[in-house]
């Protein structure tokens, strides 16, 4: 589906995050034009309204076994955006040891703003970019079929 917006949003402090960010970025290419990569520091989340589809990605931030969730700059991002109502949403995180509750806590804060969480991933530090693909490309493939659903919904609705 050509017209699908794309945001891509990450904390990350040494790239990790990042590159997975990017990579996700390189996947959704393959079905829309309009995809955005940014750094939460980098962009507003008003930017996130209207969008089809939002990725939100944060590093794990904790002392390993207790307190660890999502770095506090994507927690932060989150709680600003606007109502996702309509949006698909999917959440990805990067850690060293074990990331607990990091992913649940990330699609609370998406489903708190009504997003559709559709995908999550784990990517451990040293093998980052490890199922990163199969992630995007699923959460991508339910993206086209409910824009599909909803063009061809439009088209029924017509005389
Ligand atoms: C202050 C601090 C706390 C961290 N706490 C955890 C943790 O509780 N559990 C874990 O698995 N990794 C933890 N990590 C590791 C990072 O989540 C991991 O290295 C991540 O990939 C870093 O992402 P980045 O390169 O995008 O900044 C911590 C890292 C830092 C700097």
């Amino acid at each position: 589906m050509p017209g699908m917006k794309v945001l891509i949003a990450y904390d990350s402090r040494k790239g990790t995050t990042r590159a997975v960010a990017e990579r996700i970025a390189l996947i959704a290419q393959g079905s829309t034009a309009d995809v955005t990569v940014s750094h939460v520091g980098a962009i507003s989340p008003s930017e996130a309204a209207g969008v089809d589809v939002l990725f939100l990605g944060a590093w794990t931030h904790g002392m390993f076994v207790i307190g660890v969730g999502p770095s506090g700059g994507a927690v932060q991002w989150a709680s600003g955006l606007p109502s996702l109502d309509g949006t698909l949403g999917a959440v990805f995180c990067t850690y060293d040891l074990n990331p607990r509750g990091t992913l649940p806590a990330l699609a609370s804060l998406l489903r708190a703003k009504g997003a559709l969480v559709a995908g999550s991933h784990a990517s451990k530090r040293r093998n980052r970019l490890a199922g990163v693909d199969d992630f995007a490309r699923d959460v991508m493939g339910q993206a086209r079929r409910r824009s599909g659903e909803r063009s061809s919904g439009d088209r029924a609705l017509r005389p």
